[in-house]
């Protein structure tokens, strides 16, 4: 029940492919508190270390790493020795140990919500203390939910509940290439389809967990004898994260999570036996973590002791007190991080659509209560279920087709550390715009193989077309586009998929020319995520998707946590213990419209929309629907 006497806020842990953040949001949906740690890897571990040479600061190991708001931070002792590499360097978060392995450190990680769940609460502490000597009352966070990177595959012991493979293998590493060839090779194309059909995902990709799992039993003895005797647990980051987080209670992952994985049956939403046993997990032998709704009650809130050390004693204090309250803060919402978006994008409605440039770039297109099978190369993908609602529709498990493009971010990451074309993130778009176009350059980043729709784990990146005349803008500018274009072609295989669906969808624009040629597409794309947040990414996309198509920045800039946010709002059973909003409606009334009347809510330039349109003609409009 609702506590009189306070404002309750929704807590969100959002782990990310190369950041944690965790945000506290009010009904608002504006962000009360927020946190994030970039995750180390060894090219800024490389870059943190000469810039401490070269300013002549401490280097040794457990210096302090990161920079932190609100909270100060101790040294980094957290970190033990073993932690160290060869050369004495503390080991990254994220690794790039072989070309194609991408590893995370689970233990950096779960050390890093840790801290940005205790930099948050530090922050309302404050915040409470001017609150309560105004007369308002105070903050108090009343849930918690959690999305995450998806597919990221981590085993470890149930017995120490530490990892059994040191490292999570991330979703766009393609050790795994070998084997998902030879298997494909070896599966009639009736059994693939039959397996793309049952999971809705292509298992014969690098990117989902069967395979990772598959190689981790097949190629580490600790993890061999950990599954022989019984004492190996399987998970996603979720599984992982809700299993420390409720002091090793709650083994569990939610459909959207699951449904990555390629062992589910999208039609049980269970485990189905055919696929585990094509990828030989016995699940006898293998704890599995159990597959559950998007927004129920999971577990209540808690700590692992091993993280103390990276908190102040006043930052500890703080989060011993938010654990031991009474009644416990319940973790109850769990979205793999596009899923969320979707949902952080209030895009409800079957025919809505999404797309979120994160490390990699995801569109979700809602198809409501009905699972779609695309026949142009997209995934079809639980989008949530939220099992509470009481309206009839949005109770049921809502389905998503998705295309994934596997490098968005992070190529703009690796000209920032690989080849230090800029300093920070947010300069290549400014970069790149130096010059109109790429002068011949063509950048294909294919890092980890290409996903949606060609689907060929065996792609590596490319840059064509250098000449004495390549500049770093042209470079930077080929990168985006790269991008951009992979964009491009996952709307492209969606409208074609969704073309009959959309007809009367007004999310769709249909065009029959001379009553032999129809095309449609989707509108619109609603933008979210990193490199949305560029004018300069955002009109070279809106350039690229041509005239028929406008790029619409989402209002909700942290769509993915918001998302988790409202998962865990919803799920109480009963609506008047809602604390923050009663259903869908409200929760767009008081988070998009203000409280106002719809129509006003978008006449306040502050709050309106940005929008950006193909600088084109009406000419080329009326071409843009011939190259669609
Ligand atoms: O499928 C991978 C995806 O969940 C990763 O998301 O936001 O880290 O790019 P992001």
């Amino acid at each position: 029940t609702v506590e009189n006497k306070i404002v309750p806020l929704v807590a969100s842990i959002d782990v990310g492919t190369t950041s944690t953040r965790v945000i506290l949001f009010n009904k608002k949906g504006l962000e009360i508190a927020k946190h994030q740690i970039e995750y180390s890897t060894s090219a800024s571990l490389d870059k943190a270390s000469e810039g401490r040479r070269n300013s002549n600061r401490d280097s040794s190991p457990d210096a302090p790493l990161f920079s932190a708001e609100g909270v100060a931070i101790e040294a980094n002792q957290y970190l033990e020795i073993e932690d160290l590499d060869n050369e004495g360097r503390i080991d990254p978060t994220l690794r790039f140990p072989k070309p194609g392995w991408v590893e995370c450190n689970p233990l950096n990680i779960l050390a890093n919500v840790v801290q940005c769940f205790t930099a948050c609460l530090v922050s309302v502490a404050t915040v409470n203390k001017e609150r309560e000597e105004n007369g308002f009352d105070p903050y108090k966070v009343v849930c918690i939910g959690v999305a995450n990177m998806r597919e990221t595959t981590i085993v470890w012991s149930k017995k120490t509940g530490l990892p059994v493979y040191k490292y999570g293998i991330v979703w766009n590493d393609v050790r795994t290439l070998d084997l998902v060839t030879e298997r494909k090779k070896n599966t009639p194309e009736e059994k693939q389809a039959y397996f793309r059909a049952k999971s809705g995902v292509p298992i014969f990709s690098t990117y989902f967990s069967c395979s990772k799992l598959r190689w981790l039993l097949d190629n580490d003895e600790k993890v061999k004898e950990a599954y022989e005797s019984g004492d190996l647990m399987f998970g996603t980051v979720d599984s992982w994260l809700i299993y420390h987080l409720t002091k090793q209670k709650t083994h569990v992952t939610d459909v959207s999570n699951a449904s990555r994985t390629g062992f589910m049956n999208l039609s049980s939403l269970q485990y189905d036996d055919e696929l585990l046993e094509y990828w030989g997990v016995d699940k006898n032998k293998i704890i599995l973590p159990k597959i559950v709704s998007s927004s129920e009650y999971y577990g209540d809130f808690s700590v692992p002791t091993n993280t103390k050390s990276r908190l102040t004693a006043y930052a500890w204090d703080l989060l011993k007190e938010f654990v031991s309250r009474e009644p416990a803060v319940p973790i109850q919402g769990c979205l793999g991080d596009q899923s969320a978006s979707l949902v952080g994008q209030m895009a409800f409605k079957p025919g809505s659509a999404k797309c979120t440039y994160g490390t990699g770039c995801f569109m979700l297109y809602n198809t409501g209560p009905k699972k779609l099978l695309s026949k142009h190369g997209a995934l079809t993908t639980l989008g949530y279920w939220f099992p509470h609602l009481d309206e009839k529709e949005h109770a049921e498990p809502h389905f998503a087709l998705e295309g994934s493009v596997a490098v968005a971010g992070s190529v703009v990451q690796w000209l920032r550390d690989n080849l230090r074309l800029v300093s920070r993130a947010e300069d290549v778009g400014p970069l790149a715009v130096r010059v109109p176009n790429t002068g011949g350059v063509v950048f294909v980043p294919a890092f980890s193989g290409l996903f949606a729709p060609y689907w060929d784990p065996s792609a590596r990146g490319t840059i064509l077309g250098l000449s004495q005349y390549t500049t770093a803008s042209h470079i930077a500018r080929a990168a985006l586009e790269g991008v951009c274009f992979q964009a491009r072609a996952i709307l492209k295989a969606m409208s074609s998929d969704a073309r009959h669906e959309g007809k009367k969808d007004k999310h769709f624009k249909n065009e029959v020319k001379d009553n032999t040629y129809e095309q449609s597409v989707l509108s619109s794309l609603s933008v979210d995520g990193g490199m949305s947040k560029s004018d300069e990414v955002m009109q070279i996309q809106a350039n690229i998707l041509g005239p028929c198509v406008k790029v619409k920045r989402s209002k909700i800039a942290e769509s993915t946590a918001f998302g988790a946010a409202i998962a865990a709002a919803m799920a109480y059973e009963n609506p008047s213990d809602r604390p923050l909003w009663k259903n869908f409606k409200d929760i767009k009334e008081n988070v998009l419209y203000g409280g106002r009347p719809k129509e006003d809510a978008f006449k306040d330039p502050a709050t309106a929309q940005k929008i950006f349109l193909s600088n084109s003609t009406t000419e080329d409009r009326r071409q843009g629907w011939t190259r669609w």
